[in-house]
């Protein structure tokens, strides 16, 4: 597969088979991506990968607390509070073709919170992987950490796998450092559906736009 290939195949996939993937196949992958860059070479990427019964035990947990009502925040803030132009736009697009493909009304809060809970499967996944950083770094290395994911999810596609980042888990961070041991000097980053595509699932029928160069590229020259 050429490096153009595995990153324009790369999807955000939200429903896997149940085909195992090999744990070696895992640690290549993140060697892999490891091969990011970083300044000054400082690597800030730490992983926990769960399959088997600690998957199962730890997407119990998460959707026990979910379901129980209990507040849960992230540690970080992913999003503003207000959505400026374009971006709300896009976000608006995105979660009604992924809602209009999966049959969810507007308004019908019941089956959204059913098909956001997916997330706490890793969406059927046989391999999630937490991605944590030292709370003692700075934004410089969630730079560096971005390059990294992106590799994983590239080099993923190399071994036929896909993928699905997921901020979701952040939220539920107090629940994941029970079950998984994850230090409290570690802030969780994102989770990460690693699989095979289930390509009977009607959410993967979903493909994404990108705004067109004209929009956010500037050239200058002479
Ligand atoms: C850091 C990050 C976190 C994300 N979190 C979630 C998530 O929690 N659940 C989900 O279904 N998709 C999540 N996504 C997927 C985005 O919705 C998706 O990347 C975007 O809509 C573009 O679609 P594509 O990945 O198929 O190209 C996340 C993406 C990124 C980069």
């Amino acid at each position: 597969m050429t490096a153009f290939a595995a990153i324009t195949s790369r999807r955000s996939i939200r429903g896997f088979t149940d085909q195992p993937v090999p744990l070696d196949l895992v640690n290549r992958i993140l060697e892999a991506a490891a091969r990011a860059p970083s300044g000054t070479n400082m690597q800030p990427w730490k992983a926990t990968v769960v399959t088997g019964a600690a998957l199962k035990r730890t997407s119990d947990a998460v959707l026990r607390a979910r379901h129980a009502g209990e507040e849960h925040a992230s540690e970080y803030k992913y999003y503003p509070d207000k959505f400026p132009e374009p971006y709300i736009t896009r976000r608006r697009k995105v979660g009604w073709d992924l809602y209009t493909l999966v049959g969810i009304q507007k308004g019908d809060t019941a089956k959204m919170a059913v098909q956001h809970d997916k997330n706490f499967t890793f969406f059927n996944a046989p391999v999630g992987i937490f991605f944590t950083i030292d709370k003692r770094l700075e934004i410089g290395s969630w730079l560096d950490y971005g390059m990294f994911i992106q590799n994983v999810m590239t080099a993923a596609r190399e071994a036929g796998l896909s993928s699905c980042p997921q901020v979701a888990w952040a939220q539920y961070h107090k629940v994941l450092r029970a079950e998984l041991g994850i230090p409290e000097g570690d802030t969780i980053v994102c989770g990460l559906a690693l699989g095979y595509e289930d390509e009977s699932e009607i959410a993967n029928t979903l493909r994404t736009e990108r705004a067109p160069l004209e929009d956010w590229v500037t050239v200058v020259q002479d």
